[in-house]
């Protein structure tokens, strides 16, 4: 009996990501100069909160792990929020919610409204990675959930991310394996995008999503030190 549990769980979880993932291609995408966006915030928001309730379980319990008590993080490409409310509730961080589409957004804010308490809940902004509206330092942690791959310059993003990090902080990516899911085989490999003197490559390797098999890879990154990077032109 537990035999045919696991291989539910695991069946559920693959198609879950199958119809996730399907639905960030295209399908239902919409390609605006910032990035892919996706068409039906609503449709979205309750797709993700049903199938990929276990990859932000997994997902908060490493944030939280490497963040400060009470750190100050940003989540990019927060979508409508369920992993940034996870982080605020559950692990008591001050978070802010970043996305392109201000119909995700303003999900995201609905959603806290009904499961955050007023004092933890996150801030949502509407904006894109590639200019973050936030000054250099301010932040422990840079996070980011199945987007990377819909930003249209993910280096001018990482490089952002960058600046908004304090020294000493970290970025940790979650985003699909290139060449594991098959009509997500033409998508480049998020790793391309370290490049540049702002951000540096600490580790990458696959995240085990759904279930046993491993459709995400974990990429952890470091700000430079800026004092030694170039200025920007
Ligand atoms: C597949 S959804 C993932 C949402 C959420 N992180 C999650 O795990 O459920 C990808 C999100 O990235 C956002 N996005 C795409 N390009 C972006 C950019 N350049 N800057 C910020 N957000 C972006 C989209 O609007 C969309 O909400």
């Amino acid at each position: 009996m537990p035999r045919i549990r696991t291989v539910a769980i695991v069946l559920g979880g693959a198609l879950a990501a199958v119809a996730v993932v399907r639905h960030t291609q295209g399908q239902a995408g919409l390609e605006t100069p910032g990035g892919i966006v996706m068409g039906d915030a609503a449709a979205y928001d309750s797709l993700s909160r049903v199938l990929l309730g276990p990859f932000y379980r997994s997902v908060a319990a490493d944030v939280a792990a490497a963040a400060p008590i009470g750190g100050r993080v940003l989540d990019v490409g927060c979508g409508p929020g369920h992993l940034a409310d996870r982080l605020a509730r559950d692990h008591d961080l001050e978070v802010t919610g970043l996305d392109l589409d201000s119909s995700m957004i303003e999900r995201a804010r609905a959603n806290a409204a009904r499961s955050v308490a007023a004092e933890r809940r996150p801030t949502f902004v509407v904006g894109g990675v590639a200019a973050l509206p936030f000054p250099d330092d301010s932040f422990d942690l840079v996070v980011s959930t199945l987007s990377m791959h819909h930003w249209a310059d993910a280096t001018a993003g990482l490089a952002e991310i960058g600046r908004v990090l304090r020294p000493g902080g970290r970025a940790l990516i979650w985003d699909i394996r290139p060449g594991v899911v098959p009509f997500h085989r033409h998508r480049p490999d998020p790793l391309d995008s370290v490049a540049g003197p702002f951000i540096r490559l600490e580790s990458a390797g696959p995240w085990r999503w759904p279930g046993r098999l491993a459709l995400t890879q974990r990429i952890e990154l470091t700000p430079a030190d800026r004092e030694a990077a170039p200025a920007a032109t």
